[in-house]
């Protein structure tokens, strides 16, 4: 099985180097044979190439079982005409991952960590889908003169293939979907919202409701353990996941996966390049394990050995085990450690 890791940038080189450990510990431990390829992207990638996406690196990425990023982005690349993020959305693109999962799931022994009350968040556990190749991040974009703009656009395909995924996953979950959109004013919400109902129809074991963006905010943080999974469009998607990745008490948690039609799907941690922190062995690592671990799941069709991964977290974390994020001192290759030896212990 042929994993690319693309590192990237900031903390990316980090907590690709821990995923990479993680990964190639659960090919020991049970005997699979990972292969690893590096490649480059962002702001790296502008470095050593001039581009934030070489054909390289989208041609591996296309012929690999399953990509790991890093992050892209910094400072260093403020103003210049590529940017590293047109690394990240060119390679969905590119790759067709148009569903972006990303799970929260506040850890018991983590609800004090968080800026929520205990009562609030303990037991939250929901999943977004966010559609990732549409909307206005794909949309035209103009200036002329002093005016702007940002086109966006959905087809109803677009938005079924997303919907259907949510409500697959639904099944398998608590059967509740909530899609949000901003019908009350845009346009291609209110096609959502009817492309959404539509689709519903075939899953009327899923009960659906519909959640207009601003008031979604709102409720997140007001009743969070009322969502199961959550369905909207590319940029709610974007604010919305920032928003829930602080319910578990860092954004260094929150894991991301990326997934087309096929099987190949790229991972990532949540938290972004960190420019702040890079190169300190700050980070924390768990967002990327758990991106590994949904690796696993997802694209190399080893659902036990994620579990195994999944517990391991939650095994180190239960035993103290803390970056600085979640008021710790473990830097980030101490806090991948902490969790390979849980990975061990729990495993022949
Ligand atoms: C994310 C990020 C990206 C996005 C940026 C880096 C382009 O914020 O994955 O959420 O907006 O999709
Ligand atoms: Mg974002």
């Amino acid at each position: 099985m042929k994993i690319v890791l693309l590192p990237g940038d900031g903390v990316g080189p980090e907590v690709a180097g821990v995923a990479r450990d993680v990964l190639m510990t659960v090919g020991e431990i049970y005997g699979h044979k990972f292969t690893f390829e590096d490649h480059l992207i962002g702001g790296a990638a502008i470095d050593a190439t001039g581009e934030p996406l070489p054909d390289a690196t989208t041609t591996a990425c296309q012929s690999a079982n399953a990509v790991f990023l890093g992050a892209v982005g910094g400072p260093k690349w403020d103003g210049q005409p590529k940017r590293p993020e047109q690394g990240l959305l060119g390679i969905r693109k590119a790759l067709g991952l148009f569903a972006n999962l990303r799970p929260t799931r506040v850890f018991s022994c983590l609800a004090d960590s968080s800026p929520l009350k205990r009562d609030i968040v303990d037991g939250v556990d929901f999943v977004m889908f966010r559609e990732l190749t549409g909307g206005v991040y794909f949309g035209e974009k103009k200036r002329e003169g002093d005016r702007a703009s940002d086109l966006c656009v959905y087809s109803a395909g677009e938005i079924e293939r997303i919907a259907r995924a949510a409500f697959i996953a639904a099944q398998a979950r608590r059967r509740k979907v909530t899609s949000v959109d901003k019908a009350n004013v845009m346009e291609t919400s209110r096609l959502w919202r009817e492309t959404v109902n539509a689709v519903a129809k075939d899953f009327p074991d899923v009960e659906l409701e519909h959640q207009l963006v601003d008031s979604m905010s709102m409720n997140l943080i007001r009743h969070p353990r009322a969502y199961d999974v959550i369905l909207t469009e590319n940029m709610f998607g974007d604010i919305l996941s920032d928003e829930a990745s602080v319910l578990g008490g860092s954004i260094g948690l929150g894991s991301s996966a990326s997934l087309g039609a096929g099987g190949l799907g790229l991972y990532e941690p949540v938290h972004g390049s960190a420019p702040d922190i890079a190169g300190q062995d700050k980070a924390n690592p768990i967002g990327s394990v758990l991106s590994a671990a949904m690796m696993l799941r997802f694209s190399l069709g080893l659902g036990a050995e994620a579990e195994a991964l999944d517990r391991a977290v939650e095994a180190a974390l239960e035993g103290g085990a803390r970056t600085a994020d979640l008021g710790g001192t473990l830097g980030c290759r101490a806090m991948g450690d902490a969790i390979l030896k849980e990975l061990r212990r729990a495993t022949p």
